[in-house]
């Protein structure tokens, strides 16, 4: 096992009776280290573990990203965990699952006293144009349902990464608050944003969030690029996100629907 014993960053006390009633719905385990929560949760996962399990780890130390990418991250400069959800949709409902927790996010950190958080398709959450988290999710079809493990990345303070080559240049919550970020207050609101945004994304799929979606989205309207293992695929004017959480992309030969890829703007 990589887990190993000892304090956690994270309050537990502190925590649950932030969360109240809405306690009940996650099983939370916090550990002060382990290769990666994502990692940890799907083998957890395949060990039959409930629903609303969440792993909060202070360090991982094979953390990853998107696209095979590692996601670097250092303990109290982060808040990394990932939580297990199971769902009774088929895949294609869960293509906007990345785009509906970017919401939950998005609506969370707000609700901290963060300004100017915006989404890009399909998984960073950005402030001021720099990427403070990121979101991978990671699905599994078992007899009982879809199963998705769900990892969030946020950047309390700003990671100690220089000379890394980014899409993005890191941002963190300390720079867009008054006082330290307070890692059980953000990790509550977190939990109670992810609660209510998964019932309304199970109830009526990405389609019932896609306005709070399109309305924090970074680019609408920009010229943009999608990226396919750094080469670009396609260029047009940056849509938004359909219904289902594809891309949509304005091009000379019409309204094309991207479902992978990495989206940067073009220069102009
Ligand atoms: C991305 O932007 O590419 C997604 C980053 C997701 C990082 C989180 S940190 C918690 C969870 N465990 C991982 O190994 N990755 C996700």
């Amino acid at each position: 096992m990589n887990e190993l014993p000892g304090p956690s960053l994270i309050d537990r006390d502190r925590l649950l009776s932030m969360l109240g009633p809405f306690g009940k719905r996650f099983v939370i385990e916090l550990l002060p280290e382990c290769t990666s929560t994502n990692t940890l949760l799907c083998e957890r996962l395949r060990q039959g573990a409930p629903a609303g399990l969440l792993l909060v780890a202070d360090r991982q130390t094979a953390g990853r990203g998107r696209l095979g990418r590692t996601w670097l991250s250092a303990p109290e400069a982060s808040l990394t965990f990932s939580l297990l959800w199971r769902f009774d949709d088929d895949v294609a409902r869960l293509a906007g699952l990345s785009l509906a927790v970017g919401v939950a996010l998005a609506q969370a950190l707000e609700a901290c006293g963060v300004t100017g958080v915006e989404l890009k398709w399909p998984n960073d959450v950005l402030l001021n144009g720099g990427k403070v988290g990121g979101v991978l999710i990671e699905l599994e079809a078992q007899r009982d349902g879809l199963w998705a493990v769900m990892g969030v990345g946020l950047n309390l303070f700003l990671p100690d990464v220089e000379g890394e080559d980014f899409l993005h240049p890191p941002a963190a919550l300390a720079d867009a608050l008054s006082s330290p970020p307070d890692r059980q207050a953000i990790l509550a609101q977190l939990l109670l944003g992810l609660a209510n945004t998964l019932d309304r994304f199970a109830a009526g799929g990405f389609s019932a969030l896609r306005e709070d979606w399109q309305k924090r989205h970074a680019w609408q309207g920009r010229q943009v690029r999608l990226l396919d293992s750094g080469r670009v695929d396609r260029e047009g004017r940056c849509l938004g996100a359909d219904t289902d959480g594809a891309l949509l992309l304005e091009t000379p030969a019409g309204i094309e629907r991207c479902f992978s890829g990495d989206v940067s703007l073009r220069a102009t």
